[in-house]
């Protein structure tokens, strides 16, 4: 149970008639989508130096803040087994590297990738261009606001197999997504995909930030560090990406519950994991 006010806990908030047609439940969750997407227009303080919080945050926490992410290799074998087997000469582009934690495991899973990586904080750059294992030749590694700075600068457009998204769109203002994500179609090859993992509504953490009077829009906050973090449903994704011109071709809500014993408590952790095409 969680305090009065507090987000739904529910990933996929259903609330069309259970016999309804298929026509009347897309047309309901455009509708939703549409709704919380232009209930913000990105002028909240923290949304609009987003940048300036994020590159402050890694001025302060340097690479030591996340730990390196190695599911995205298991995402990645579930879908595109053949892909692996022919790994040479696949190309991926990560969009929000931060310091690298997805970037550097899977380079040294899959050592035939080439990597483009960018980020709109140039400490965050700066960190990735420093690690033991970063290399020029296998890697493009730049500076980049992927919501409003053209990837093609840095990117040959249809270049690119595979967009990760990891923990990155969660940070973006929901009236920019869009824009991210028809940024990243213009150097996805045309059958190319883009693997998103980020935070699901009715996580612990939108729970605490809901209580803590932190809302800046629906389902999206500011922490007190003065980054901002979105928590997405399956609806709310699935339209996002269809609305941008992606298939879906899988979305689904990891729940985990994590005991914390020397503090007696216990946290209901979400994430959402999606693939979507290029249609
Ligand atoms: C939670 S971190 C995730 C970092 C990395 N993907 C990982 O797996 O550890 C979110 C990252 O998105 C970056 N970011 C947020 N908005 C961005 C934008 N519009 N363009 C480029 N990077 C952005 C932030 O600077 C931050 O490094």
């Amino acid at each position: 149970m969680h305090a009065a006010g507090a987000p739904p806990v529910t990933a996929s908030p259903a609330k069309w008639p259970v016999n309804s047609a298929p026509r009347d439940r897309r047309r309901y969750l455009t509708n939703q989508f549409r709704r919380s997407s232009s209930s913000y227009n990105g002028s909240h303080h923290y949304s609009r130096r987003s940048q300036q919080y994020w590159d402050k945050f890694y001025k302060l926490h340097k690479n030591k803040f996340f730990k390196d992410r190695h599911y995205l290799e298991k995402d990645w074998r579930g879908y595109f087994d053949d892909e692996i087997e022919s790994s040479n000469g696949k190309v991926v582009l990560e969009v929000g590297c931060g310091a690298g934690n997805t970037i550097f495991p899977l380079i040294s899973t899959f050592p035939k990738l080439y990597v483009h990586a960018c980020d709109f904080s140039p400490n965050a750059i700066t960190l990735v261009k420093s690690h033991a294992n970063y290399s020029s030749e296998k890697m493009n590694v730049f500076v980049c606001d992927a919501a409003k700075d053209d990837l093609c600068v840095n990117v040959m457009p249809f270049t690119v197999d595979v967009v990760t998204l990891i923990f990155t769109l969660s940070a973006v203002s929901p009236c920019k997504m869009a824009s991210v994500l028809k940024n990243c179609k213009q150097v996805l090859k045309p059958n190319g995909h883009i693997l998103l993992r980020d935070y699901a509504v009715g996580d612990s953490a939108q729970v605490k930030l809901h209580d803590r009077n932190q809302m800046i829009s629906e389902n999206f906050y500011f922490r007190g560090d003065g980054t901002c973090s979105f928590y997405f449903s399956e609806s709310y994704a699935s339209t996002l990406f269809q609305s941008a011109g992606f298939a879906i071709v899988d979305v689904s809500t990891y729940c985990k519950e994590i005991t914390n014993h020397s503090r007696n408590i216990t946290m209901q952790r979400r994430w959402i994991r999606g693939i979507f095409g290029r249609s």
